[in-house]
Order: structure tokens, then C-alpha cells, then sequence
């Protein structure tokens, strides 16, 4: 599912085998969930934090026993965790240390278009380029990740992601889980051949390893109380269906923070760069239990081991916030995503039948317009897509002239989409001036020109 439109052929990157021995056994359950560190700042004030990153190539023990050749921000893969808060600013001085441009997008952030990693705006080798997030948004969880122009999929795929959450202090009064109980879970999948070297571009149905934070079929030791997951689909191209083995999730927020109620649910749907806030709650298992999150393709991904009593003063309110108003719409748009088949070629990524081309505006939309956009795939083979628009969140108003999706509930930012589907969102664009892309966030899609490009104007 969602696993079309492979892109053979282009093998420019990491494509010398080194391994020849036959590829290490995952064990399941045998190695723990990291939590990404927290990256520290150099220097913090109530205003603002300021961090250096670098973006290297390193190396990663996925499969047991192995390092294979990863990229890594921070040197890690997956990348630090960043944490803001509302209100206060986050200047991050990114060192390029690879021999090849790269750069940082934060994915959901409302940020101002030079600091928004537009695909034009690279890091050339050896360069630092200095990035500012104002985080004036709710709090919420975002990711940062490369968005350089062509490399982006390899790049993603390779390591350089990570998780970013702003923390807003006027949530606090709910008293959700927090601290040690509010986790960051990266989830994506992975190819390697028999000999345990990663498989860059193939089928990516392919890709069967499924990661949690970097390392297959984990355990993680929870105590017996509640908990605030944040999940993040940080695959090029997949969209998972979580389950938990005899439990269900309370969902609490997705893309763009908070929803209005907490809800539950027995399948979660998570579409590459999608986000899902969840509380679950272990308190009512003795220590020794095991819960297994499970994906309906990957099978068995993660294994929360109960491990231990504890007290818990947090909740879960039924009633979370209250979303913002929907202003009147004044402006309509369609938005096709679809690929073009050429005879003995790679095919085209397109969107209204074009080729991304970051020279050229595709809308040019008024600061401040709240306006309504029917994203729609006239694909003609049933692939799956998934579109991401930069700087702002949307509200999804209808799917297929119905309502809404359960995963395409709260403010978002990405939502899956499959041929022949047509959902209708709106916007809008407050806050700045400039040029933001918007495209397939099946990363292998918008390498081959599913993208385009929107220039707000004052
Ligand atoms: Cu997650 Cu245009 O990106
Ligand atoms: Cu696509």
C-alpha cells in the first residue's frame, strides 16, 4: 500500500556493497527503544535557545552487531530531539560536515520563508547556515528533516531526521503525561540485502524493517501508569495502521497540536510525516506484562514491557482546547497530484500536470486569505499519495464529499490521499510573505517533481 511508483535506476548514492557475509538476525525484543537525547542549548534565556547542529555522515548499529553507514544529524541517527516552547525562539546554527549540500526543513513549523529550508536553500559542504523557528504556533510535534533539491529522498532515508516539539505553557493546566512520560516514537522502515547493506532506491515494498527510534522490534520498560506518545511516520514512503495487542490508544492531538477532545481508538492510520499524539494508559497491567505495538503489514513493532509500579497524577480531560475559529473562505483551488508514464523512462511527478520547477510561482495566494484547496489524485494506476503543504495548518472539511477520515481529525499538515480520492481542506495563511512549497510527502514521489511552489504576497 502506497508502495508504487517505485523509482529504479538512479542508484547515485552509497551504492558500493561492502558487505558480503550473510546479513545479521533481528531477535525481536532483545535491544531497547532509544529515546533520542534532548539537544542541549549553548545558551538559553526566556527568549530564546540557541543550538549548533551538524548534519555527518556516521554510522548506526541497526541490525545487531552491524554499523552501517548512515547520515546523522547531531551524528545520530535518528537526530536529537529539539525542544521548544511557545513564545520563545529556537536559533539552531546547522554545520554541514558531508562532502554533499544538504539542509533542514522543520516540517509544520511556521516559520518564515528564508528559514524554511525551501529545496533552493542549501548547505553547501563545509558551510553553517543559521536557522530561526519564532515557535509562535501551539505547541505541538514537529520534525525537522533534509529537504535539499534531489537529494532529499536519499537523504531522509538515510538518517537525517528528527523529532522537534514545542511545549506550550498554557497546556500545562491539563497535566497530560509529561517529562520521562512524554516520548518521542520515530517510526519508519528500511531495506537491506542479504548481506545486511541498506538498499537505497528499490521497491519500497521492500523495505521490511520496520525502526522504532532508530532500532528494530525494540522493547521499552514502561511503568504502570499513563504515558504521551508521540508518534511520527518519518518513512519516504509508507503508511502504517498501528494497532496495540489488547489495548487501544487515546488520541490526544496529531500534525498541528492538541485536538478540541480526546478520543479512542483501536487503529491508528499514519501516513509518512503524519504525527499522532496518543496517551496509553498501563496502569491497569501488572508488572510483567507486555503490550505489542503492531503495524498490519510490519507485524509486530515494538514491545512496551511493564516493568514496574508507579503513582500517576497525570489525566487525560475529555476536553483539550478549543481549535480555532474557521474563517470564511474567499479563494478555491484544485490540486492534482499524479504521475506521468513515459515509455523506457523513469516517470514524471507531477502536480496540475507539471514538473516541480522552483523558478516558477503555481499560486500566488494573499497574506492573511483563508482559502479552501481540493487536493484530489487522478492518477490513473491507484497509487497512494500523500500531500504536505509548508507553513500552515489546515483543517480537513470533507474526503470524497463526505466527512472526514478519524486520521485526518485536528489541525494537519499532511494527509494521505489515494487515486481517485478527493479531499477538500482549508486554510490560511497568516504570518509571513514568500515562497513555500507544497508536494508529495512520499519523498520518492516529489524527488521525481511532485511539488510545487506557492509565493504568499503581501
Ligand atoms: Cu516534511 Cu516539504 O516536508
Ligand atoms: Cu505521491
Amino acid at each position: 500500500e502506497g508502495h508504487e511508483g517505485s523509482t529504479h535506476g538512479e542508484h547515485t548514492f552509497q551504492e558500493s556493497k561492502t558487505l558480503s557475509g550473510p546479513r545479521p538476525e533481528i531477535v525481536p525484543w532483545t535491544r531497547p527503544m532509544p529515546v533520542p537525547p534532548v539537544l542541549k542549548p549553548l545558551v538559553s534565556t526566556p527568549k530564546q535557545e540557541i543550538y549548533q547542529l551538524s548534519i555527518e555522515r556516521t554510522t548506526a548499529e541497526i541490525l545487531p552487531g552491524l554499523r552501517s553507514p548512515v547520515l546523522g544529524f547531531g551524528g545520530q541517527f535518528v537526530g536529537p530531539t529539539i525542544r521548544a516552547k511557545t513564545g520563545r525562539k529556537t536559533l539552531i546554527m546547522v554545520q554541514n560536515k558531508m562532502d554533499e549540500a544538504a539542509n533542514v526543513h522543520l516540517h509544520g513549523g511556521h516559520v518564515p520563508a528564508e528559514h524554511d529550508g525551501h529545496p533552493k536553500d542549501l548547505v553547501d559542504p563545509g558551510r553553517t547556515r543559521l536557522y530561526l523557528y519564532p515557535n509562535s504556533q501551539q505547541g505541538t510535534t514537529l520534525w525537522y528533516h533534509d529537504h535539499s533539491h534531489g537529494t532529499e529522498a536519499q537523504h531522509v532515508y538515510l538518517g537525517l531526521h528528527g523529532a522537534y516539539v514545542i511545549d506550550d505553557d498554557s497546556e500545562r493546566g491539563l497535566n497530560l503525561p509529561s517529562g520521562a512520560y512524554d516520548v518521542p516514537i520515530m517510526l519508519r522502515d528500511i531495506q537491506f540485502d542479504d548481506s545486511g547493506n541498506i538498499v537505497v532506491f528499490d521497491d519500497p515494498s521492500k523495505r521490511t524493517v520496520v525502526l522504532a527510534n532508530g532500532v528494530p522490534q525494540p522493547y521499552f520498560e514502561v511503568a504502570a501508569r499513563k504515558y504521551r506518545f508521540r508518534l511520527i511516520n518519518t518513512a519516504n514512503q509508507r503508511v502504517f495502521k498501528l494497532r496495540l495487542t489488547g489495548d487501544r490508544f487515546t488520541r490526544i492531538g496529531s500534525d498541528g497540536g492538541l485536538f478540541a477532545n480526546s478520543m479512542e481508538a483501536e487503529e491508528l492510520t499514519l501516513s509518512s510525516a503524519e504525527r499522532a499524539d496518543v496517551v496509553i494508559d498501563f496502569s491497569k497491567y501488572p508488572v510483567g506484562s507486555h503490550v505489542v505495538l503492531t503495524d498490519e503489514v510490519g507485524g509486530e513493532i515494538l514491545r512496551f514491557d511493564v516493568v514496574r509500579r508507579a503513582s500517576d497524577p497525570s489525566r487525560v480531560p475529555a476536553v483539550l482546547r478549543l481549535l480555532p475559529a474557521l474563517p470564511l473562505s474567499t479563494v478555491d483551488r484544485e490540486v492534482d497530484l499524479a504521475f506521468v508514464f513515459k515509455p523506457n523512462e523513469r516517470p514524471d511527478g507531477v502536480i496540475n500536470g507539471k514538473v516541480f520547477d522552483m523558478d516558477r510561482v503555481d499560486f500566488t495566494v494573499k497574506r492573511g486569505a483563508t482559502e479552501t484547496w481540493l487536493i484530489k489524485s487522478s492518477d490513473p494506476t491507484g497509487v497512494k499519495h500523500n500531500f504536505h503543504l509548508h507553513l500552515v495548518q489546515f483543517r480537513v472539511l470533507e474526503r470524497n464529499g463526505g466527512p472526514p477520515l478519524p486520521s485526518d481529525a485536528g489541525l494537519k499538515d499532511t494527509i494521505p490521499i489515494t487515486a481517485g480520492e478527493t479531499v477538500k481542506v482549508q486554510a490560511t495563511f497568516t504570518g509571513y510573505t514568500g515562497r513555500y512549497v507544497y508536494h508529495c510527502h512520499f519523498l520518492e514521489h516529489s524527488w521525481i517533481g511532485m511539488m510545487a511552489q506557492l509565493e504568499i504576497v503581501p
